[in-house]
């Protein structure tokens, strides 16, 4: 990776409030030229919109992602709500305070360690097998059509199958449990409104006495092949892990798996038929893809917001004096047009190489999910481009500014070009 100059003097730019705003209309058609204004800000960036600072260099982000010296843990924030006692705490804060995979780092590191063979290779393949008939499911009840909207028929049912198979959550319950899996991470998003947050930390509370349910169902019948029942084998192994650590662990799957699926599927199929002359070689296998995957997403320069961290005292961060409870946003995306790391940032290319691939995070918070998030996408993919070699896109997307936390897309409309004899 090559080293970024920091150079230009900064007291000379306009302030960054006149420069960079993700949820404005012109971010949403190109974030590329807003990044590069945020980025020659310096490494630790003041916004006051959000009231939180912006870490804006790499290798500023893999030392914080590393060490740790700021605080995961989102009730560390100055506008969380307060940490009520114990005694009243509902679902939510009981799983997100009291056994927290982001609370307390010796807790995190243990149910990193004793949940791993949850994601080994073997649990990923089990798992894959269980999506594949849902992914054939929903292109069968496609058909031919000569035109379709990949997000309303495909994709936005993509997340929600991938993860209530996963878990194991039976489809009796899918009804009630899917707004959460739509909603859960707004309950911490800095950028929304407090109503909005305390709509979706209603819906966790909701989803989480599911949670419970199943588990009680799970313990009672037969071990089966999921992702529950590997975590309830942990339990039984473990005295430290307890079913509130199963629950934070579920809710975590959903928090980080939801959301970055859906909008890795739109881009990956914008991608994709945007560059059909890579397409090929981008699927010819699961481990094709993963390389591509990774360009894909540099290329598509989509997020907004980046990874929340929080100061747990006054500190010294990269110079600037950052009070205690306030956000330091990271983002990693800030690199992905920059010419001092890519060489023609602009053109899209498989065979990029990235040193490292910091895609998945890095260091004691990697994504658990990768090898999952790589399968299910894969599998889509090559489905798609299995049942229609010509599909190309009807018309150029448009965006959907809502979203709060990427740059992602109203509708995909796909024509298919089958030849019908
Ligand atoms: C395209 C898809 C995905 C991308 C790009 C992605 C990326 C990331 C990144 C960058 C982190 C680190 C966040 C931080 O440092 O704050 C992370 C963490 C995490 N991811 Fe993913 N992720 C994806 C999909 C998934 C899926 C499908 C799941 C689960 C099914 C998942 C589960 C998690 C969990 C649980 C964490 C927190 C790990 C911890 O704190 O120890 N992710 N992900």
């Amino acid at each position: 990776m090559r080293k970024v100059s920091t150079d230009t003097p900064v007291e000379a730019l306009p302030p960054i409030e006149e420069v960079f705003n993700p949820h404005s209309k012109e971010y949403c058609e190109n974030p590329i030229p807003q990044c590069m204004e945020l980025k020659k800000r310096g490494r630790l960036v003041w916004y006051s919109p959000w009231q939180a600072w912006i870490m804006t260099q790499i290798t500023d982000i893999m030392e914080c992602w590393r060490t740790e010296y700021l605080s995961s843990d989102f009730y560390d924030w100055e506008f969380a709500p307060a940490r009520p006692p114990e005694a009243q705490w509902t679902n939510f804060e009981r799983a997100m305070i009291g056994h927290s995979l982001v609370a307390d780092k010796d807790h995190h590191r243990l149910i990193r360690k004793v949940s791993s063979p949850a994601f080994s290779r073997n649990v990923v393949d089990a798992i894959q097998k269980r999506i594949e008939p849902d992914v054939v499911k929903l292109f069968d009840d496609l058909g031919e059509p000569e035109t379709f909207d990949y997000m309303e028929k495909i994709s936005n049912h993509i997340p929600f199958i991938s993860i209530t198979r996963m878990v194991g959550i039976p489809e009796k319950y899918w009804d009630d449990f899917k707004p959460v899996v739509t909603t859960f991470t707004e309950a911490w998003n800095a950028t929304i409104s407090e109503e909005r947050r305390a709509k979706a930390r209603e819906d966790s509370n909701r989803a989480i006495d599911i949670i419970k349910q199943v588990i009680a169902e799970r313990r009672e019948s037969p071990q089966q092949d999921d992702f529950l029942s590997a975590l309830i084998q942990v339990e039984k192994e473990n005295p430290d892990f307890q079913e509130w650590d199963i629950i934070t662990l579920i809710l975590a799957l959903i928090g980080a798996g939801a959301d970055t699926t859906l909008v890795a599927q739109q881009w990956s199929v914008y991608a994709l038929l945007k560059h059909k002359d890579q397409a090929v070689e981008a699927l010819e296998s699961p481990e094709s893809f993963a390389k591509a995957f990774t360009e894909i997403m540099r290329w598509a320069q989509n997020s907004k917001m980046g990874f929340a961290r929080y100061a747990q005292d006054d500190m010294d961060v990269l110079g600037q004096q950052v009070r205690k409870g306030q956000m330091v946003l990271m983002m990693p995306h800030l690199k992905d047009y920059d010419s001092q790391y890519f060489d023609e940032p602009e053109t899209f290319n498989i065979h990029r190489k990235f040193d490292p691939d910091v895609l998945f995070g890095y260091g004691p918070r990697f994504c658990i999910g990768a090898a999952l998030a790589r399968r299910q996408l894969y599998l889509t993919m090559s489905e798609l481009f299995k049942r229609f070699p010509d599909a190309e896109l009807a018309f150029e997307p448009e965006k959907d500014e809502t979203d709060h936390n990427s740059v992602a897309f109203k509708e995909l409309v796909i024509k298919t070009n089958i030849k019908k004899a």
